[in-house]
């Protein structure tokens, strides 16, 4: 049984993709239908007829209605059952579930677990996303691995150094020591990595135009479980946000992944990145997407192997972390105790727990 942290909120595609097609995802091993109604609200179905359990998702849409592809049965948007073929009685049985769904800052965000206990209100946001002093760049990329591989792998931005080498990676990132904070009220892990006089990486050096060396900042927050946010300023080195806290020099661009878990050993890889420069420049744009796109699939590669190699494990097997691991580590005990209060049924109340 995997490890699934329920009663959380979760992205299962960006607002753009839910549309009048009707689309299939898998969040937390629950197959879910996809699709917005003629007034624009997007809404989440069980992917699955309660007749002979064929995909509603491989379904057409009929005005607001989902008539099953095999044999008719027909489902409003509330997962009630409309048409049946051949009698007039509708069974009281033939229903599907639906789940509470929230859109935010281009995200399509699904609550999986009791939905009574759905609160909108603690979606964490990502607001650059859909802010138009930002352009945004974005896609996804499926993942054969555990989420839990992609949380470690984005919590230590030292792999950037060798597995990012020529694209976003140089010396500084492996060299330059983190700090840590946690903070268990907020339910946040925070890590930052300051460099004040660092090689500028091509991903920076041909997006800002800078040439030369940088100060490059990355602060990042993670948001358990789903939402990651990577907070980066690039600058010519030794130059700061002044005093008053503008900061007309540097550029600043906003990373945002959306980790969701899919099955026990596959995760949607959610990746934006969204920058407050070269607004209008298309090539800057087209830029940013290759290369974060290429960034993204490196990690998939790394992760879909080190998969397999877990997989094949006896459980228990010992790794070795270092310093570098603060981040990742804090972010599994983050993790591990949502996963035990949302097994136990209880609200995730954040308790105090010190960083090693
Ligand atoms: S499986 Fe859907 S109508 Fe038969
Ligand atoms: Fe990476």
């Amino acid at each position: 049984m995997a490890d699934f942290i329920k009663n959380q909120w979760y992205v299962a595609a960006y607002s753009a993709e839910v549309g009048r097609e009707i689309l299939g995802r898998t969040v937390l091993g629950e197959a879910l239908a996809l699709y917005r109604t003629g007034s624009g609200q997007a809404v989440a179905l069980a992917d699955r007829c309660v007749h002979r359990h064929f995909p509603l998702s491989r379904s057409q849409l009929a005005g607001d209605t989902i008539v099953c592809g095999y044999h008719g049965f027909t489902y409003g948007p509330d997962g009630r059952c409309v048409t049946v073929p051949g009698q007039q009685r509708i069974p009281r049985t033939a229903r599907v579930a639906t789940y509470p769904v929230a859109e935010r800052d281009s995200l399509v965000w699904v609550w999986i677990g009791d939905p009574g206990c759905a609160d909108e209100s603690r979606i964490p946001r990502a607001p650059w996303l859909a802010d138009e002093r930002y352009v945004t760049v974005r896609g996804m990329e499926p993942l054969a691995a555990r989420y839990g591989l992609l949380v470690d792998n984005l919590l230590d931005l030292s792999h950037e150094t060798y597995l990012h080498d020529g694209s976003i990676g140089t010396p500084e990132v492996a060299d330059t020591p983190i700090s840590t904070e946690v903070d268990e009220e907020q339910g946040v892990v925070h890590v930052s990595r300051r460099m004040s006089d660092a090689a500028c990486p091509p991903f920076y050096a041909r997006s800002t135009g800078i040439s030369g060396r940088i100060t490059r900042w990355q602060d990042i927050e993670y948001r358990p479980p789903c939402l990651y946010l990577l907070h980066s300023r690039v600058a010519p080195a030794r130059v700061l946000p002044r005093p008053d806290g503008s900061d007309p020099d540097g550029f600043h661009v906003e990373v945002v992944y959306a980790i969701t878990p899919s099955t026990e050993h596959s995760t949607y890889d959610f990746w934006a990145v969204a920058r407050d420069f070269a607004l209008d420049d298309e090539g800057v744009s087209q830029f940013l997407h290759d290369s974060n796109r290429m960034v993204v699939l490196q990690d998939v590669a790394a992760l879909n192997v080190l998969e397999q190699v877990i997989s094949a494990q006896p459980p228990g097997t010992q790794e070795l972390s270092i310093n570098i691991d603060t981040g990742g580590l804090a972010a599994r005990r983050m993790l591990r105790r949502m996963a035990d209060q949302a097994a136990a049924g209880a609200e995730p109340v954040p308790e105090p727990a010190s960083v090693p």
